[in-house]
């Protein structure tokens, strides 16, 4: 019996410990390779409408949503996503990290590169002038 519970105790803990260890690997090992000059012109063509041109929340079409597109240029907000959650949140949508649908997934329109290149872009927002 007691043979048992420990052997159902170690399972339980490499099962608990599993899942955390692959997202903690992920984000830790995930290189995002984007060029930001090439980035410029993906955000130009398709962000622009909803973050607006230096990526505050105030494209022309962020007056109708609810909620507001994020304000891609502040520091605060931008350097807290790892480059990880950043590529997800372009490629799969803002559903795909727990926000709104409003945020389209990009991963159909865009290939890998340009949502990488379009994700280094994005935090280069901060820097403009
Ligand atoms: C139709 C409007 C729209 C377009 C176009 C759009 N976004 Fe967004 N985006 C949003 C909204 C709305 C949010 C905020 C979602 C939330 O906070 O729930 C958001 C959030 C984000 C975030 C922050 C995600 C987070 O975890 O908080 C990033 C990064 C982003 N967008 C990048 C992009 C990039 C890059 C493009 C162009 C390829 C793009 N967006 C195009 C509406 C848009």
């Amino acid at each position: 019996m007691i043979r048992y519970f420990s052997l159902f105790a170690a399972l339980t803990v490499i099962a608990l410990s599993l899942p955390v260890q692959r997202t903690f690997a992920e984000d830790e090992e995930f290189v995002l390779n984007g060029k930001a000059e090439d980035g410029e012109k993906v955000y130009k063509q398709f962000c622009v409408t909803c973050h607006g041109e230096k990526g505050k929340g105030d494209g022309i079409g962020a007056a109708a949503l609810d909620p507001k597109p994020a304000d891609l240029s502040n520091p605060d907000f931008i350097n807290n996503l790892s480059d990880a959650h950043i590529y997800k949140v372009v490629k799969e949508g803002g559903p795909a990290v727990g926000k709104s649908m409003f945020m389209a997934p990009w991963g159909g329109i865009l290939n890998d590169q340009q949502i990488r290149d379009v994700a280094a872009y994005v935090k280069t927002l901060q820097n403009l002038e």
